[in-house]
């Protein structure tokens, strides 16, 4: 897809191709530092993360194990609602190292509620890789290990994230134009 394909709908390319190539190479290796020698399980959050992690962990040497949990969010549009599991965690991550990745941390809530979740399963330690982080709209108190890029507080699509369920093969990060935008309190819509 070219960018031209995209003009009606996307109001501005937000971060490009190549910067996001290059944020996640220097992830990467902070990742690498901290987890060499470590027992990682990487559990990353479906479905936005797919193509950060597909990127992320490839430039990772380091043994890991690869797991996902899905999480949906209904009643709110493209807030984070009332959340519901759409796929439970499969590994054992007792005493293990757990990198939690998502794509965007917006208000909190899922996180915290994923992070808590994890916790009881008692793992030596969770930490949170983040794409992107729109600390503005913070509700709930978390604070990510590690973040791609910090935003401010717009609706971006591309590069997993979604409107809509659409625009996640977009290869750069985007703002939609302003008729496509999400409207503030739309119901039962689905949000992952
Ligand atoms: P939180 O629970 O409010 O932190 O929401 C995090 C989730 O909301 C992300 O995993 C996304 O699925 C969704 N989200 C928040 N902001 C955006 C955005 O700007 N574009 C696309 N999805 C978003
Ligand atoms: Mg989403």
């Amino acid at each position: 897809m070219t960018r031209t394909q995209w003009r009606n709908e996307i109001e501005k390319v937000l971060i490009s191709e190549s910067e996001i190539a290059r944020r996640v190479t220097e992830l990467a290796l902070e990742i690498e530092k901290e987890y060499s020698g470590r027992d990682l399980v990487v559990v990353a959050l479906l479905n936005g993360t797919v193509l950060f992690l597909a990127d992320l962990i490839r430039q990772l040497s380091l043994p890991l194990r690869l797991d996902f949990i899905g999480v949906s969010s209904y009643g709110a549009g493209t807030e984070s609602g009332n959340l519901v599991f759409t796929k439970e965690l499969r590994l054992d991550v007792k005493g293990r190292d757990v990198l939690l990745v998502d794509d965007i941390l917006d208000t909190g809530r899922t996180l915290t509620r994923v992070k808590a979740k994890l916790k009881k399963l008692k793992p030596r330690r969770i930490k949170i890789c983040v794409l992107l982080d729109k600390p503005s709209r913070r509700e709930e108190s978390v604070t990510p290990d590690y973040v791609g890029f910090t935003i401010p507080n717009e609706f971006v699509v591309g590069y997993g994230l979604d409107f809509a369920e659409r625009y996640r093969n977009l290869p750069y990060i985007g703002v939609l134009r302003q008729h496509n935008k999400p409207a503030p309190k739309k119901k039962k819509s689905a949000r992952k």
